[in-house]
């Protein structure tokens, strides 16, 4: 087995465990940090040692080595900024020198104590270019620009706990224990696989190439930290991970999952976790046909060359030890029945693929998906997580001026809809009563567990900023339609008789027709009858009814 990046395992855990109870006392007279979801996975990683030769968050020597060189100061390679983020607000009460306990912010837990070393302001623009290439679309600078705090806090920790998990946490390894387990398995040489996606058999058919091309044996190390934003989740492919596991020879693969919080640095971050499964106890590491790549920007330009992964990783493979296992694009020869590396095979041979946005396609329509791609135990699993359209909930959102009848078409709707919902639950709400705050969160609920909503809104006024929001917020869970209510104003303000339109409800007056809502009518000028049919019709050929 090799030994850690830098020479130790940095099992931090392990390290204070003696003075823990010391440690706990001192917490409890100690000002408090609140971590983020990444800080916590990457806390995580330094207390068990997967971030060795990193013992806490970087100070601003290591830092800007890092960003410029892909080395500490001290001269070992690592690729990513390990960095505690804050507010400027937040970092004022600290100085160099004083002792912080660093909390999970689900439970409180107290983790760590930071001994705060320097407190200094990044250049983010520099840290964007140099380590993510600089592209403001990618998430990582997204992230640093849109939700990282102004000010880093470098200093070394001293370990209290580690995160408590209640999921799969006979799954979760550390790297003592993995250490462990190979060696009493008298494992000497391990393949680690990264992934973030569900696997299918070109997943399976390229690892089990590379465990038999090194006479190795292999890890499965999934990441179950923070993967790119609209991944699929990691519930999913973590049943999707144990039913693939039950598909390799006996004794051949183990499964382990990774806490990581991924950047989706394409080349920086594959040699970021070559370092982290050498840690682990892995001696050889697959990378493929865009590592940790997030595919491309909205121009549809990759923010990464298909094997610029490799390239880097190669290059520092003799000095880091472990060994990349390189792979061009895996695929499936239909007329051989097998899958081959694209570079292994003759030109002109036929090839088939079904890429993630086709497979995400084929979920939602619920369409075919063959067996020489994935296998049915993988794809039930996938089909469950993923139903199709028709079996999915939507949000329906009326909006319309008072009296513009809106409500009665909500009515209508309801009665409609029930008439062919198919087993869906049909909900009825009136956004008013719901209250502004919480309109975002209940229709992402009821969509999420399957309901047909229909939300109707004609007393509040709802900008369109607001109604984007709303969007945005709920199509996380599913469906989001608007379908905006146009009967002119003076047909409304004629049948007012609650007094809407009165001087006194000035509100009414800043009204904003929607502008991007998917169904426009006119309710003066469109029989009810119509506007339903042509709302059905829409939901029809979104998939959502099956007639
Ligand atoms: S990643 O962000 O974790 O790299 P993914 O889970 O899709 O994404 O890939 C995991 C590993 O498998 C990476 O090393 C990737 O390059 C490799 N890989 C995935 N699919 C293929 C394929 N069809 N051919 C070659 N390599 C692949």
């Amino acid at each position: 087995m090799l030994v850690p990046h830098g020479g130790v395992l940095q099992d931090l855990l392990q390290r204070d465990a003696p003075i823990k109870s010391e440690l706990i006392a001192e917490a409890a007279t100690l000002k408090s940090l609140s971590l983020t979801d990444r800080q916590l996975c990457d806390l995580e990683l330094i207390l068990v040692g997967g971030f060795s030769p990193l013992t806490g968050f970087l100070n601003e020597a290591d830092y800007t080595s890092v960003v410029h060189k892909m080395r500490l100061s001290t001269g070992e390679v690592w690729p990513i900024p390990i960095t505690l983020d804050v507010s400027k607000q937040v970092s004022s009460q600290f100085k160099s020198g004083d002792r912080v306990v660093l909390r999970d912010p689900r439970d409180d837990l107290a983790l760590a104590i930071l001994t705060v070393g320097d407190i200094y302001t990044p250049d983010k623009q520099l840290e964007a270019k140099e380590v993510f290439r600089g592209d403001p679309e990618h998430p990582a600078i997204r992230y640093l620009f849109d939700v990282a705090g102004e000010v880093y806090i470098g200093g070394a920790l001293q370990a209290i706990n580690a995160p408590k998990h209640y999921d799969y946490t006979e799954l979760r390894k550390t790297p003592a224990q993995l250490r462990t387990e190979f060696a009493n398995k008298h494992w000497s040489k391990v393949v680690a696989f990264q992934t973030r996606n569900p696997m299918h058999r070109a997943h399976r058919e390229l690892t089990v190439r590379a465990a038999r091309d090194k006479l190795a044996n292999l890890l499965i190390h999934p990441v179950v930290g923070l993967t790119k934003p609209g991944d699929i989740d990691h519930h999913t492919r973590v049943k999707v991970y144990q039913e693939i596991i039950k598909k390799y020879p006996n004794g051949m693969a183990q499964l382990a999952l990774l806490p990581l919080a991924m950047r989706m640095a394409g080349d920086r971050e594959a040699l970021w976790h070559s370092i982290i499964r050498k840690n682990y106890g892995a001696t050889h590491f697959i990378v493929g046909r865009d590592h940790a790549g997030p595919g491309s920007n909205s121009k549809g330009v990759p923010f990464y060359g298909p094997y610029d992964a490799q390239e880097l990783v190669e290059r520092f493979s003799t000095e880091l030890e472990i060994e990349v296992v390189p792979f061009r694009m895996v695929t499936y020869l239909p007329d051989e029945a097998r899958y081959a590396p694209i570079d292994s095979i003759p030109d002109g041979t036929k090839t088939l693929n079904i890429s993630g946005t086709e497979l995400r396609k084929r979920l939602r329509e619920g369409t075919h998906i063959p067996e020489w791609f994935s296998y049915p135990e993988v794809v039930k699993i996938l089909r469950t997580a993923y139903p199709p359209r028709q079996t999915q909930g939507f949000a329906l959102y009326l909006q319309g001026l008072p009296n513009s009848g809106v409500e009665a078409l909500s009515y209508a709707l309801q009665a409609t809809f029930n008439q062919f919902a198919g087993g869906r639950h049909i909900t009825l709400l009136d956004a008013a009563k719901i209250g502004r705050g919480a309109v975002s969160f209940v229709l992402g609920e009821l969509v999420r567990s399957g309901a047909g909503v229909i939300v109707v809104n004609n007393e509040e006024v709802v900008s369109n900023t607001e109604l984007s929001a709303i969007r945005k917020a709920v199509a996380k869970s599913g469906t989001f339609v608007v379908v905006s209510v146009e009967t002119p104003r003076a047909v409304c303000e004629a049948n007012d008789r609650r007094g809407y339109f009165q001087a006194s409800r000035k509100d009414i007056e800043g009204y904003e027709v929607p502008a991007d809502a998917e169904i426009r009518v006119d309710l003066d000028s469109l029989p009810i009858n119509t506007a339903i049919q042509k709302i059905v019709l829409y939901l029809e050929e979104e998939g959502f009814f099956v007639f």
